[in-house]
């Protein structure tokens, strides 16, 4: 049998994840769980770059991971750990900081953006984020990461340092490709349907969370922003609201934008918005249930940690000290 790939993925516990996380990653990642042998992180050493509360902090790891499984993760298949767990992330993080420049690192757009976001706090961590992310996918001789546009550019710097250290040495990595998705689902504001849909948003009113209740759904896509032609038609230039709508509508029905357009043809907006939250809000309640029944067996989701982050670092460190042998690391 042919060895299947390697697939890996992480999301940071950070605030409250979006449906755009559902649409897009997770989901994708359940289809993909089959064909790849995967490895989904809770990213805690990348959430730490923008301070945090701690007791939230710790929570939300387990609250990601139970929502990887309530979402259809399948821990059978799939390693699912944390990444501080696995204490070879930080170590070949170093090692990949003496192959990566001050000057590309500057130059990252993501980076860049935070640095304006949070002039208060552009520490170190923040500036080797790329780096990290790097260290997490070289790591396990990774195939492929299935990303969004905007971690696009971070998975070409993981390229770029793995090609840079197997020249200088031989080939000790991986090359990963980046893997977009084909439905690339993308999921906007709702308030301000030019940006994507974010969990960091300022306003909480753009953006559904996993974790909302169907009337605050229901509220949000009542208030979510459209046009004053009343026609509801996919058009994303002219209309971004109704055609965000509409994104929303199909990815939560599995339907073509062509049928939840035929869905709605003569009616209003309200009546539109109002089916909009009702198709999101009950695709999410089975999910939200199974999330809060995981949540309540502790034992069980630390069961999956320890085995997780025993099979991580079992592939981790085969890399890592391959990495320490070439550079010159005396081992014992
Ligand atoms: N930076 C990613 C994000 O915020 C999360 C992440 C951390 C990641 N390490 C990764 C994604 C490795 C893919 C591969 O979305």
């Amino acid at each position: 049998m042919e060895e299947r790939k390697i697939l890996y993925s992480a999301i940071q516990p950070t605030n409250n994840l979006t449906i755009g996380n559902y649409i897009g990653p997770i989901r994708n990642w359940i289809a993909l769980q089959n064909d790849y042998n995967c490895f989904f992180a809770v990213a805690n050493m990348h959430a730490i770059t923008l301070r945090q509360v701690p007791a939230e902090l710790r929570q939300k790891t387990l609250e990601v991971l139970a929502l990887y499984i309530a979402c259809g993760v399948d821990p059978e298949k799939c390693v699912m750990y944390v990444q501080s767990h696995v204490p070879a992330h930080a170590e070949l993080c170093w090692v990949l900081n003496t192959f990566t420049y001050v000057g590309e690192m500057e130059r990252m757009t993501q980076f860049k953006d935070k640095s304006l976001r949070h002039a208060e706090n552009i520490n170190m961590g923040l500036m080797d984020y790329p780096v990290l992310m790097a260290a997490d996918i070289l790591l396990y001789q990774t195939d492929v990461v299935p990303v969004g546009l905007d971690q696009r550019q971070h998975v070409e710097i993981a390229r770029d340092i793995a090609q840079r250290f197997n020249n200088a040495f031989t080939p000790t990595f991986k090359v990963p490709e980046a893997l977009y998705a084909k439905v690339g689902a993308k999921i906007n504001d709702l308030l301000d349907p030019a940006k994507k849909m974010s969990k960091s948003a300022e306003n909480p009113n753009g953006s559904i969370f996993l974790s909302d209740d169907k009337d605050t759904i229901i509220r949000k896509c009542k208030r979510a922003v459209t046009d004053s032609d009343a026609e509801i038609k996919f058009d994303p230039e002219k209309k971004a609201g109704v055609s965000n709508l509409l994104s929303i509508y199909s990815a939560f029905t599995g339907k073509t934008i062509a049928a939840a357009e035929a869905d709605f043809a003569g009616k209003g907006y309200g009546e539109f918005k109002l089916a909009v939250g009702e198709a999101v809000a009950d695709k999410l309640a089975p999910i939200q249930t199974e999330q809060a029944r995981l949540l309540a067996d502790k034992t069980y989701l630390e069961g999956v940690l320890r085995s997780g982050a025993e099979r991580a670092a079992r592939a981790a460190n085969k890399t890592l000290s391959k990495v320490y042998k070439k550079i010159g690391f005396y081992q014992l």
